[in-house]
């Protein structure tokens, strides 16, 4: 069986009610295959993240540098960071997703997840769960790489109605990835 570990911040908001809808998805594959858990994002550790196959992490982007650099109340991706810096995720798969509003920020959508990917590439995970960026309006993103985004976008305030579809064939796909 293969364990996946969902993380998310900030804990409210859109970026809830996304990971929520994820973990929910994995419940309809069969659970002797893969089971996915919500991890506490503010008491994650190294060790808590060993027993996971597969790590999925995402967050909204609300102006990248504040959001994803500066450990203040509002943000605890710093925090995070110090912690992954140490842990070995060679061996495992990960994946990230993103909450944006490419109307609102056309020049930055969906930019905080590439700083995700990066770190969890450094320790050694292989990511998974690249995204077609048709169906989406914008300019420029850093989390492109080719063709596609590094992994899933979902935009709440422009496009609600496209959420529940892009959840089912993203962990459609991500189901698939982690097979092989
Ligand atoms: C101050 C601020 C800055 C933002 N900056 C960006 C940005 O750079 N790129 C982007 O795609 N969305 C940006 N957004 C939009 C948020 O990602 C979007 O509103 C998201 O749905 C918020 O999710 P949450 O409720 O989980 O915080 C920004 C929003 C705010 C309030």
């Amino acid at each position: 069986m293969k364990r996946v570990a969902i993380l998310s911040w900030p804990l409210g908001g859109n970026t809830r009610l996304v990971a929520d809808k994820l973990i929910r998805q994995f419940t309809f594959y069969n659970e002797e295959d893969i089971k996915a858990e919500k991890l506490d994002f503010l008491s994650v550790s190294e060790g808590k993240l060993r027993p996971f196959d597969v790590i999925i992490i995402g967050g909204s982007t609300v102006e990248t540098e504040d959001n994803w650099l500066k450990a203040d109340e509002t943000t605890k991706w710093s925090t995070f960071f110090d912690i992954i810096r140490f842990a070995d995720l060679t061996g495992k798969k990960a994946a990230v997703f993103a909450i944006g509003n490419q109307k609102a920020y056309p020049d930055n959508f969906a930019d905080g997840m590439s700083e995700l990917k990066t770190v969890l590439e450094q320790k050694g995970a292989k990511i998974i769960g690249h995204w077609p960026t048709d169906d989406y309006d914008f300019f420029d993103s850093r989390s492109i790489e080719g063709e596609k985004f590094i992994g899933l976008v979902i935009d709440q305030e422009n496009q609600p109605e496209l959420t529940d579809r892009r959840i089912i064939d993203w962990v459609d796909q991500l189901v698939v990835e982690i097979g092989n």
